[in-house]
């Protein structure tokens, strides 16, 4: 998948919002890719754009030798809330895609039922969606979209709602999912530890515009876990990069006006979460 010199803004009754500037990235078949910055640096509208769920201003996105124009069924998006259909049972919610695609209904209940298995929800199968928790819906969309056996899964922050402890348990079961299934993965997040924990490779964006700021390479044997030394150690390093940054966005944030010492406009008041296991 590649992402060539994508840059895209929004009109608001405010004006113009610049929210990506010329953003590069090659993400290899089978790899997994996070993307790490602050809320509202544009993450959500780079997963569209590659999802093809928006359309960026100029610049292009390509997967498999062919221009993404719009959305498709080779990449599936996971959403922070699952996204489930209430009215569904598990089962019935992993199998919907494949129905709409024609699947008989016995070869849809193989492949339902061996994604399930995949997540451990074997036991949950005839379960209402109201039933689940947070993480086991999670494990629902998940399944669900490996069920579409798209090329690549594009994941937007689907752990951030959940509690500490769910979190791990899934950070554990993702990674032996994508060690099962080899998919390309493109993972949005705020937290560095999870990005740590998951990725081959994570690319820092700065924010207002969006813009890449840095790439690091995370050389660690998987499984790995959010509490491992090495885990700490490497999320201990990046976040002490990426400090300036963090410094240049709080500043900005607390001042109610643009910043003149950095080109940020200031469009929010919120405070900027820094520790190195939540946001940026
Ligand atoms: N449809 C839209 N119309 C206007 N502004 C938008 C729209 N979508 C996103 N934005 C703005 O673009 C910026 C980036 O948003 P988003 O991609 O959701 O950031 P992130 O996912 O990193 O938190 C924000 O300032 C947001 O308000
Ligand atoms: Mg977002």
């Amino acid at each position: 998948m590649c992402i060539q010199h994508v840059s895209k803004s929004f009109q608001s009754k405010n004006g113009s919002v610049y929210v990506l500037e010329d953003i590069n990235l090659e993400i290899n078949q089978g790899e997994f890719v996070c993307l790490v910055g602050p809320s509202g640096c544009g993450k959500t509208t780079l997963m569209n754009i590659v999802a093809g769920l928006e359309k960026a201003d100029s610049g292009e996105v390509w997967v498999n030798g062919r221009r993404i124009l719009g959305a498709g069924p080779d990449r599936v998006v996971i959403f922070q809330e699952a996204a489930l259909f209430p009215w569904l049972n598990v089962i019935k919610n992993v199998e919907f895609g494949l129905k709409l695609k024609g699947v008989s209904s016995s070869k849809r209940r193989t492949i339902a039922l061996e994604y399930l298995k995949m997540v451990h929800l074997t036991k949950f199968q005839k379960s209402h969606i109201h039933e689940l928790s947070g993480g086991m819906k999670q494990r629902v969309a998940i399944a669900r979209a490996l069920a579409m056996n798209p090329g690549m899964l594009l994941m937007d922050e689907p752990f951030s709602a959940l509690d500490a402890q769910t979190r791990w348990i899934l950070h554990y079961e993702l990674q032996n999912i994508w060690m099962k299934t080899k998919k390309t993965i493109l993972f949005v997040t705020h937290n560095i530890r999870e990005a740590v924990c998951l990725a081959d490779r994570i690319f820092i964006l700065s924010t207002s515009p969006g813009k890449i700021k840095k790439e690091f390479s995370i050389d660690l044997p998987r499984p790995r876990d959010d509490n491992d030394v090495n885990v700490a150690e490497y999320s201990t390093r990046i976040m002490k990069e990426l400090k300036a940054e963090i410094d240049k966005v709080v500043k900005c944030e607390m001042d109610a006006d643009s910043c003149v010492e950095c080109d940020i406009k200031c469009t929010t008041v919120e405070p900027v979460k820094t520790d190195i296991g939540g946001g940026i």
